[in-house]
């Protein structure tokens, strides 16, 4: 069993949280750094029942050079990196692209020069599908040409791969895999961990709020695509395992088993599912009717995208262990724990 001292960024996030608890599951030793911009230390709360364990989160912005080495200073023994933080809301990023270039890249760019300054030489750099656009051919592999990225978030996204192959280039000793998520969903089975989102843009939390009836209905974003029943297409994945998947990125970097420094991987179930067929996988997984209405199209959204995955299934020993109905019982679990939460705090 391969272990050491991996740093987390954005630890006390969605995914990040997630993949804390598989980490230490797996032998590592973990820290975190999030500064709490969007991350919860709710999130952390949970991580730490489960593990029964502590795990130290640095609150540093990663935009601040002196305080993000001030990090590694203390801690010469991180073998590795996971950097996760960053802001991921597409409309949000339409709606100021400056602080998303400015948080997004600056924070990525001081991650690298401290991975160089501190020799730390096994980074896992967190993507995104979004890469991709609306692809010509799907299922997409790491193979298929980037379109236009639909938003400043995306393009942060492509920028950051760049910048990753850029530093491997001139960094020889330095080996970076690049994931690309598709949609991650649902919750850690025990329901002590989830999504912190009050007000959820993404499908799944909306759904579940809406079933619980912390929101009155909710709204189907078009179906009148040319897909099989009009709604949009998407790769929905457990974060479960995604989770496992940087716990396997790593393991497989540290072993050296990578043939290039910078290598990318699809981190998708494989299926494509619409819009509808999840709020139908949702009901029966549930057995609560959802009130929902057909509305209009949403800006930016890609018709349909799901993965050919076979590249981190072979090379990574990656398996997918969570099916759509499991995705959508823990969600719905988690949700009605925050439900029961804030009762309580309300009595
Ligand atoms: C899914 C589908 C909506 C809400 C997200 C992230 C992106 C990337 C991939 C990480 C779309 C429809 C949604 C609603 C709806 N993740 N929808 N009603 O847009 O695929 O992208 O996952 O990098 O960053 O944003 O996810 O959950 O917002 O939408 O009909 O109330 O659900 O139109 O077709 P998306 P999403």
């Amino acid at each position: 069993m391969v272990s050491g001292k991996i740093l987390v960024t954005g630890g006390c996030g969605y995914i990040g949280g997630h993949t804390i608890v598989d980490l230490v599951n797996n032998g590592f030793e973990v820290i975190s750094v999030d500064d709490l911009s969007r991350g919860s230390l709710r999130m952390m709360a949970g991580v730490e029942e489960i593990l029964a364990q502590k795990i130290k989160n640095y609150k540093v912005d990663l935009t601040n050079l002196d305080d993000t080495q001030a990090i590694f200073i203390e801690n010469p023994d991180i073998i590795g990196i996971i950097h996760f933080a960053a802001f991921k809301s597409v409309n949000e990023s339409v709606s100021d692209p400056l602080m998303y270039y400015r948080n997004n890249i600056n924070s990525l760019v001081n991650i690298l020069q401290c991975a160089k300054d501190y020799q730390v030489p096994n980074i896992v750099f967190s993507s995104s599908c979004s890469v991709y656009g609306n692809a010509e051919q799907l299922p997409v592999d790491e193979l298929t040409p980037l379109a236009t990225a639909e938003s400043p978030y995306a393009y942060t996204k492509q920028i950051g791969e760049v910048i990753c192959n850029d530093f491997v280039k001139q960094n020889q000793a330095f080996n970076i895999t690049l994931l690309r998520y598709f949609n991650p969903v649902g919750a850690h089975e025990s329901a002590q961990i989830g999504e912190f989102q009050e007000k959820p843009e993404n499908l799944v939390p909306v759904i579940t709020q809406t079933a619980i009836g912390k929101r009155q209905e909710m709204h189907v974003f078009g179906t009148d695509y040319s897909t099989r029943d009009g709604s949009c297409v998407r790769d929905y994945i457990h974060v479960m395992d995604i989770a496992n998947a940087h716990t396997k990125s790593l393991q497989y970097l540290i072993a050296g088993r990578n043939q290039n420094a910078c290598e990318v991987f699809n981190l998708g179930s494989g299926n494509g599912v619409t819009v509808l067929e999840l709020i139908y996988a949702f009901e029966s997984a549930s057995g609560k009717k959802l009130n929902f209405h057909i509305g209009p199209r949403r800006q930016g959204d890609v018709v349909a995208i799901y993965a050919n995955n076979t590249k981190a299934c072979r090379k990574l020993g990656w398996e997918i262990k969570y099916n759509l109905t499991q995705m959508m019982d823990t969600a719905w679990r988690w949700e009605q724990r925050l439900h029961i939460d804030n009762q309580k705090q309300l009595n």
